[in-house]
């Protein structure tokens, strides 16, 4: 079966799905998006990131003409098309389509884009066992990363970087009075642990509002651990007992190397353990699925 995509309405194969040349989204960056992750055919946290598509729309105005509704059954429309049951539907609105020029042009529809994959999230829960690493990036995004555009070019240069050294993320560090702070992760959100207590930058404008992020808080803090949402510097990420991140399609991974040096004893640590237990088990209730 070919793979589809929806554009606009309309439900296609992928080899044939476009949008013009002109789309703002190509040429500026003028656009939003969302990932969210389908297991036993139901999307998780889907409210959260209607919520999050929507503010994200009002930060840049851009007028999506579909509601809540229509859209949540156009999304299930094309991953039943897919026939996938695990996957990752990935959702893009650009301001439109027009004639080139920097300021917004009056009329255009937004375009709205869903695209589909197939994805293991079984093998989340494998490297569990070994953990992953990460290396640190200058953070040199711009001023509003809170909003969730396609402008993700230092992005995708941290995460080249982190491949090229063998690792499976980069984490964005900030220079500031009290050392480098750690931000985020390139496509994920960082956390450490240190004598128990659970700690992840705060919200704001220097970090994406990570939807995996905000539910493992609320599993953690039902769960009674004590969850600290500080900024953390690059040393103490160095000195940490344990470290992790998390992301829709990482929902909790646990960093045993950074820069090449071990976190704690350089293996999953038990707070991550535990934390993985409720991430699953949260995944279980709301979809069904289990590994
Ligand atoms: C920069 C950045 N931080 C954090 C995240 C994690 O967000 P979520 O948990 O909503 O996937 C992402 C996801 O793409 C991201 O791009």
């Amino acid at each position: 079966m070919p793979q589809l995509a929806y554009v606009n309405g309309h439900i296609l194969p992928l080899a044939d799905a476009s949008l013009h040349v002109e789309d703002r989204g190509t040429q500026f960056g003028d656009a939003v998006y969302e990932v969210c992750a389908v297991m036993n055919g139901r999307i998780l946290d889907w409210q959260q990131h209607l919520v999050r598509l929507r503010r994200n729309l009002g930060e840049l105005g851009i007028t999506l003409g579909i509601a809540d509704g229509p859209l949540t059954q156009q999304a299930r429309r094309l991953i039943a098309a897919n026939g996938h049951s695990e996957c990752i539907i990935y959702m893009q609105v650009s301001r439109g389509t027009a004639k080139r020029d920097h300021s917004f042009p009056g009329g255009a529809p937004a375009n709205l884009v869903m695209t589909v994959r197939r994805f293991d999230f079984a093998q989340r829960i494998r490297q569990l066992e070994t953990g992953i690493a990460v290396i640190t990036q200058p953070d040199n995004r711009w001023g509003r990363v809170d909003i969730k555009t396609t402008g993700l070019l230092p992005n995708v240069l941290a995460k080249q970087a982190a491949k090229e050294a063998g690792a499976f993320e980069a984490w964005m560090v900030a220079k500031g009075d009290g050392g480098e702070t750690v931000r985020e992760g390139s496509s994920t959100n960082a956390w450490i642990v240190k004598d128990g207590r659970i700690i992840t930058h705060p919200t704001g404008t220097e970090i994406l509002p990570g939807i995996a992020r905000d539910s493992l808080i609320r599993l953690a803090r039902e769960a009674q651990l004590a969850v600290e949402e500080r900024p953390f510097t690059l040393a103490e990420a160095l000195a940490a007992d344990e470290a992790f991140l998390t992301s829709t399609t990482a929902p909790i991974l646990p960093v045993v190397r950074i820069d090449g040096q071990a976190v704690g004893n350089g293996h999953t640590g038990p707070v991550v353990r535990r934390l993985a237990e409720l991430t699953w088990k949260e995944v279980a209730r709301q979809t069904g699925w289990r590994a």
